[in-house]
C-alpha cells in the first residue's frame, strides 16, 4: 500500500482542536465521560431536542443566531436559539391539540425550510416519534414508509401535499395532514402557545425514525432514541470540531441522516451557529455561500466535492473562502484526488468520516488532532472499538479484507427496525454488529474502505435499494422482469443502471434505435415519477433473460461483473444464463 500522508500540521493554526489527543482519549474515554457534555432531568431523563436547543436559551447563547436560512431565489431569514425554542413549542402544542401523544409518529414530507427543523425539534420535546422524508420522494416511496410507520400525523407544504392524497387510501392510520403554508396552519402557528412542558423521556425512548434500504425487500424504519444525542454531541465535537465562533454548514438534507444528526441534533447541541441551504446544487452559489456566510466548518459529500472539482479552479479563485479552516466529508468513498484539490484550493484536506443511519453518528473518523493517511477513513471513536472480521465473525489480521464491524453497543445505535425485530437481530453476529461494507484495517489502526458487501448502490451519497427500482419498473406494461446495479461512475461514484426484460409484444419493436431510446426515457420518468427523483436508472439495456439461482433469485451480481467486463465467478448456483 502506497501511503500518503496530510500531516495535521500543514492544517491551518486555530486554537488546539478540541480532540487534542486522539490516541489518549481513545485509550481512556467512556461514555459515562459524555454524560457531563449533555443536560439531564431529575430521574437520569433526558429530551434530544432540549439539549439541541433549548438548554442554550438558559445560557448566553439564548440570542445567538443558530439558524442562518436561505433559499435559491435568494430569500433569507435567521433563527436564534430562543426563536427555534419559542416555535418548536409552539408545534409542539399544535400536535398535542391533534392529540399526538408519546410514541406517536409524525412525518415531516417537507424541503429545507425552516418549518422542517422547528417541527422536528417539536415533536421529539412531546416525546413522539420524528420521520423524515425526502421531497423528492414520489407515491410508491412514500406509501411505503408511511404504511410500515403507522405514521399518525403527516406535516408537508401546498407543492408536495397531492403526492400524499393520492396514496392517502393506503394509509388508515395516518389521522391529520398538516399544510405549513396554508392559512390554517399559519393561524394556528400564530396563536400557539410558546410555553411546554418538555417530555422528560428514558434514555432507551424513540425519538426519530429514518427509511433506509437494503438490498432486499422495502425499505426498513431505522429507529434511534434520545439517547442518540451523546454521541451526536460529542461527535460533532470530537470530529466536526465545532466551536462558539464557528458558521457550520452541512449539505445533507434531514431526509436522510446526516442532515438530522449533525445539521439539527449533534452541531446544535454544541451551540454552533449553521446555515441551511434550501437549493439545488450549483458551484458558484455553493462558494456564494461560503463566502457570505463565512463558513468556517464544512460537512459535506464526495460527489458534491467532485462536482465543484469539474468547472476548474477559476471559479474557486473568485470568491473569498480564507475563513474556511476545517473540511469533512461523508457518505461515500472520499478519492485522494478529491483531498487533494481541496488541498489545493482551500489549503486544507477534506477529512474522511464513516458511519450509516443505522450507526446514528459519526463512527470512524479522520480528527484535525491526527495525521491523515489519504484514501482512508480513519480511526474508530473514542469509546467504540471497530474490527475487520470474516463471515463467522471472527477478527482477522491486518491488512486482511472482510467485513466492517463495530461492538455494540454505542449511544447511537439504532434501537430497532421499525416492526421488523428479525431484521434488527440479523445485523449482529457472534458479538459483532456487522456494517455491510467490506474493508480493512493497518498496522496503524487506519480504517480503510473495500466496497459493499451486498448489493446496496450509492448514487450521489444516496441509498438506493435495487428491489425498489426494481419493483417500480415491473408496475410498467411493458415491463416483465428488471435486475437493478449500481454502476461506477467517476462523478457520481455510482450511477443506477437497470437491465429490463421486456414483454413479448415489445421485444420486436425496441430493434428500432428509435423506439428503444423512447421506451428507456419513458421508463426512466416512469421511476422518477413513481418512486423518487434520485432513483431512477440513468442506463437501461434491454436483455433477453436475467441471470437468476435456482430458486428465482436475481444474480445482481453477475449483472455487475458483465458490465464491468470481469468474470462472472461462481455461477453454480445459476439457473441458466
Ligand atoms: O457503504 C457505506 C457508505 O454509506 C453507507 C451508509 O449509507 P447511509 O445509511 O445512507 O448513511 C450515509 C451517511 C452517514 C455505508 O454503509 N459510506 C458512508 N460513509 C462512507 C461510506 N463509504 C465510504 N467511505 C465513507 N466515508
Amino acid at each position: 500500500m502506497k501511503e500518503e500522508i496530510y500531516s495535521k500540521n500543514t492544517a491551518k493554526s486555530v486554537a488546539p482542536a478540541n480532540l487534542e489527543n486522539y490516541e489518549k482519549a481513545a485509550s481512556s474515554f467512556t461514555w459515562k465521560q459524555a454524560r457531563s457534555y449533555v443536560d439531564w432531568f431529575n430521574g437520569g431523563k433526558i429530551n434530544a431536542a432540549y439539549n439541541a436547543v433549548d438548554r442554550h436559551t438558559q445560557t448566553w447563547r439564548k440570542n445567538k443566531v443558530a439558524l442562518y436560512w436561505e433559499d435559491e431565489a435568494g430569500n433569507d431569514k435567521k433563527f436564534t436559539f430562543e426563536e427555534l425554542s419559542l416555535l418548536s413549542n409552539k408545534v409542539a402544542n399544535i400536535l398535542k391539540d391533534f392529540g399526538v401523544e408519546r410514541g406517536d409518529r409524525v412525518f415531516l414530507f417537507l424541503p429545507r425550510i425552516p418549518e422542517l427543523y422547528f417541527s422536528f425539534l417539536g415533536i421529539l420535546k412531546i416525546g413522539a416519534i420524528a420521520g423524515t422524508l425526502f421531497s423528492a420522494f414520489q407515491e410508491q416511496a412514500l406509501a411505503d414508509r408511511l404504511e410500515n410507520s403507522g405514521a399518525k400525523v403527516l406535516i408537508t407544504t401546498k407543492e408536495l401535499k397531492p403526492r400524499v392524497d393520492a396514496i392517502r387510501k393506503k394509509l388508515p392510520d395516518l389521522v391529520h395532514v398538516l399544510v405549513v403554508d396554508d392559512e390554517y396552519f399559519t393561524k394556528s402557528l400564530e396563536r400557539a402557545s410558546d410555553t411546554l412542558r418538555i417530555a422528560h423521556m428514558d434514555p432507551d425512548d424513540y425519538a426519530f425514525m429514518l427509511y433506509t434500504s437494503g438490498t432486499t425487500g422495502k425499505p426498513k424504519g431505522v429507529v434511534h432514541s434520545h439517547r442518540a444525542i451523546l454521541q451526536e454531541h460529542m461527535t460533532a465535537y470530537w470530529v466536526l470540531d465545532l466551536r462558539d465562533d464557528d458558521t457550520y454548514w452541512c449539505t445533507a438534507d434531514p431526509g436522510w441522516v446526516t442532515g438530522i444528526a449533525y445539521e439539527i441534533l449533534g452541531s446544535w447541541s454544541n451551540g454552533v451557529a449553521a446555515i441551511v441551504y434550501a437549493g439545488r446544487f450549483n458551484p458558484d452559489r455553493w462558494y456564494k455561500l461560503l463566502d457570505k456566510y463565512n463558513v468556517t466548518v464544512w460537512y459535506t459529500a464526495p460527489t458534491a466535492i467532485r462536482m465543484l472539482m469539474a468547472p476548474g479552479n477559476e471559479l474557486v479563485k473568485k470568491h473569498n473562502l480564507s475563513h474556511l479552516r476545517h473540511l469533512c466529508s461523508v457518505g461515500e468513498p472520499l478519492n485522494p484526488e478529491a483531498i487533494k484539490w481541496g488541498i489545493k484550493v482551500f489549503g486544507l484536506a477534506f477529512h474522511d468520516t464513516w458511519w450509516q443511519t443505522e450507526t446514528g453518528a459519526i463512527c470512524i473518523a479522520n480528527y484535525p488532532c491526527m495525521d491523515i493517511k489519504i484514501g482512508s477513513m480513519g480511526k474508530p471513536i473514542p469509546g467504540l472499538t471497530a474490527a475487520i472480521v470474516d463471515d463467522e465473525g471472527h477478527v482477522v489480521g491486518t491488512n486482511q479484507e472482510g467485513n466492517i464491524a463495530l461492538k455494540p453497543k454505542w449511544p447511537s445505535l439504532m434501537r430497532t427496525i421499525w416492526r421488523r425485530p428479525i431484521k434488527y437481530k440479523s445485523y449482529f453476529m457472534n458479538g459483532w454488529y456487522i456494517t455491510g461494507d467490506r474493508g480493512m484495517v493497518d498496522k496503524d489502526g487506519y480504517f480503510w474502505f473495500i466496497g459493499r458487501a451486498d448489493d446496496v448502490i450509492k448514487t450521489s451519497g444516496e441509498r438506493v435499494g435495487p428491489f425498489e427500482v426494481e419493483s417500480a419498473l415491473v408496475e410498467h406494461p411493458s415491463v416483465v422482469e428488471a435486475g437493478v446495479i449500481g454502476k461506477p461512475d467517476p462523478m457520481r461514484g455510482e450511477i443506477i443502471k437497470a437491465f429490463v426484460v421486456l414483454e413479448a409484444s415489445q421485444k420486436s419493436k425496441v430493434k428500432s434505435q428509435k423506439f428503444a431510446d423512447a421506451l428507456k426515457e419513458e421508463l426512466a420518468m416512469y421511476v422518477k415519477k413513481h418512486l423518487a427523483g434520485h432513483a431512477y436508472p440513468r442506463e437501461i439495456e434491454f436483455i433477453d433473460k436475467l441471470p437468476k439461482t435456482r430458486s428465482g433469485k436475481i444474480m445482481r451480481r453477475i449483472l455487475k461483473a458483465k458490465e464491468m467486463g470481469l468474470p462472472v465467478g461462481d455461477t453454480s448456483t445459476l439457473e441458466e444464463f
